[in-house]
């Protein structure tokens, strides 16, 4: 009886000790766990360097890109959800920001009221924090390539003002304009409350008044210089400021005809990477699927963009809004799908067909590639882990990687598939990057590394593009 009482009150004494151990040790577990991930993705990255010589063409558009906070912007407006395809009014405007804003779903749009535009650039400009910056997705791809000592042209038509603020090495190529198009960038921090709304993610709503952009007006002083240049990698991106732009008809069918035409018109040896974006005009994704998806080689994209675009090939339509934070299993799935797509199509086609895939999401970095097409990309592994470090650095707007400012959202394991049986994927803390083979058909690579989250969001516009153009730069 007292030797159980005894070994009762001695056993639970071991469990409060072992519990109050796991209660002060677990953050500290915690912190080795980001810490061991840390070392393991920079002890990735820093296995693969980028081939000297690199040349890098990246097309197209340049802006001013003017960030303010969103919550402070529409402090104190009430707004009911709602979007409309046309921004005339400021009701508009302020209603479709809500929509977005509840999913934190990130949304770029053309206001076609200039007047409008102007008071919105002028009362953004007079808040606390506001500043400009040079914008656009190809610039920062551009600029990443620089940095990472590659050889780089840009097709853009800015000021010299805003040139300044390129790299010294960046060749732009497009001519001068008197003023640059603005872009209003309202961002927004995740769990930002703002009326009755709470932000579930980190983003930012775009607007902007722009007339250079989205007729693509470099496009033919860049093809001038392209075949000349023959670089290793044609970027097209910077395509969705052709979104819910008020275009003559047949206009903007018009200009993706010549994109494609520069896109078919470079050698075998320069590979293409097209970069997605939030397209919210369901007639330009589904050009973007005739025109532009199945001539290039690789896809760039984020976790909204993908299920966006599957949809697109699959059913003709899309769904604005979608998962902000899918599980791995899921974002793979449709990563296959969307393989199996259009390497259907472009075999019916004839054409070479798309060899890479990168998705990239707030918790971890995917990357597809082919095994043996004839188009070839190396290094798939660090290019996974260089991207999870570059998401995490840009959102912190740091170059050192602060654990203490760091999340992991990825598990210990996740599953492959939503398939049944599907097999689980360990996440080892100290080899974090995962790579594997499947046939899907055809032979395929697969790299998922975790990403550590900033808790901390600095900027998050660019994201995206400083994140894929990373990946890019290790497998060219
Ligand atoms: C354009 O915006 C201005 C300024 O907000 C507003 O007064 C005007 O009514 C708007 N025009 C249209 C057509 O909605
Ligand atoms: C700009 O600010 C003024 C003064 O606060 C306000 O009356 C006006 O509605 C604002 N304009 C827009 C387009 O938000
Ligand atoms: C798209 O079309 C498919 C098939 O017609 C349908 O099942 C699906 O619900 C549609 N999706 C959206 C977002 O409209
Ligand atoms: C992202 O790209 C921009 C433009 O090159 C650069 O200023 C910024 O430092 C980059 N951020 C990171 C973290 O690479």
């Amino acid at each position: 009886m007292a030797s159980t009482a005894l070994k009762a009150a001695g056993l639970a004494s071991v469990v409060a000790l072992v519990v109050a151990m796991l209660m002060r040790s677990s953050p500290q577990l915690l912190d080795q766990r980001l810490q061991a991930v840390l070392e393991g993705l920079e002890r990735f990255e820093r296995r693969h360097g980028v081939g000297a010589g690199t040349r890098v063409a990246v097309g197209y558009g340049a802006c001013n890109d003017l960030f303010a906070d969103a919550a402070e912007f529409f402090d104190h407006e009430a707004a009911e959800p709602h979007y409309s395809p046309r921004l005339l009014e400021r009701r508009q405007v302020i209603d479709t920001f809500a929509y977005f804003f509840r999913h934190g779903a990130a949304a770029e749009r053309y206001i076609e009221n200039a007047s409008l535009f102007d008071e919105l650039v002028d009362n953004a400009s007079g808040l606390p924090g506001a500043h400009f910056a040079l914008g656009g997705n190809a610039p920062v791809m551009a600029s990443r390539f620089v940095l990472e000592g590659c050889q780089v042209i840009l097709a853009a038509k800015m000021t010299p003002e805003l040139q300044q603020h390129l790299p010294p090495d960046l060749e732009v190529i497009g001519g001068e304009v008197t003023h640059d198009d603005i872009h209003l960038i309202l961002e927004y921090k995740a769990g930002q409350t703002w009326g009755k709304f709470t932000a579930p993610r980190a983003n930012r709503f775009i607007v902007h008044n722009d007339e250079n952009n989205p007729l693509v007006k470099s496009l033919e002083p860049f093809g001038k210089e392209l075949s000349a240049f023959e670089p290793n990698l044609l970027v097209v991106s910077g395509l969705q400021m052709m979104d819910n732009y008020p275009y003559a008809t047949g206009q903007r069918e018009e200009r993706l005809q010549k994109i494609k035409d520069q896109m078919l018109s470079v050698g075998p040896k320069t590979k293409i990477h097209f970069e997605m974006a939030s397209f919210a005009e369901l007639d330009l994704l589904e050009q973007l699927t005739k025109y532009i998806v199945p001539f290039a080689d690789s896809l760039g994209m984020n976790e909204q963009e993908l299920p966006n675009l599957v949809s697109m090939l699959q059913y003709g339509n899309v769904s604005v809004i979608s998962d902000s934070n899918p599980r791995v299993a899921s974002a793979l799935d449709q990563m296959r799908q969307l393989f199996r797509l259009l390497r259907d199509k472009s075999d019916a086609a004839g054409q070479r067909g798309v060899s890479r895939l990168h998705v990239h999401t707030l918790a971890y970095q995917a990357i597809l590639t082919t095994k043996d097409s004839a188009v070839k990309w190396k290094n798939s592994g660090g290019a996974a882990a260089k991207a999870s470090l570059t998401a995490h650095r840009h959102v912190c707007a740091s170059p050192a990687v602060d654990t203490s400012r760091a999340r992991l959202l990825l598990d210990d394991s996740f599953a492959a598939s939503r398939l049944q049986n599907s097999r689980r994927v360990g996440v080892d803390s100290s080899e974090p990057v995962a790579c594997w083979e499947e046939k899907l058909p055809e032979v395929v690579t697969i790299c998922v590394a975790p990403v550590l989250v900033c808790t901390q969001a600095h900027q998050t516009a660019g994201a995206g593009d400083n994140i894929s153009a990373a990946g890019l730069v290790l497998q060219i």
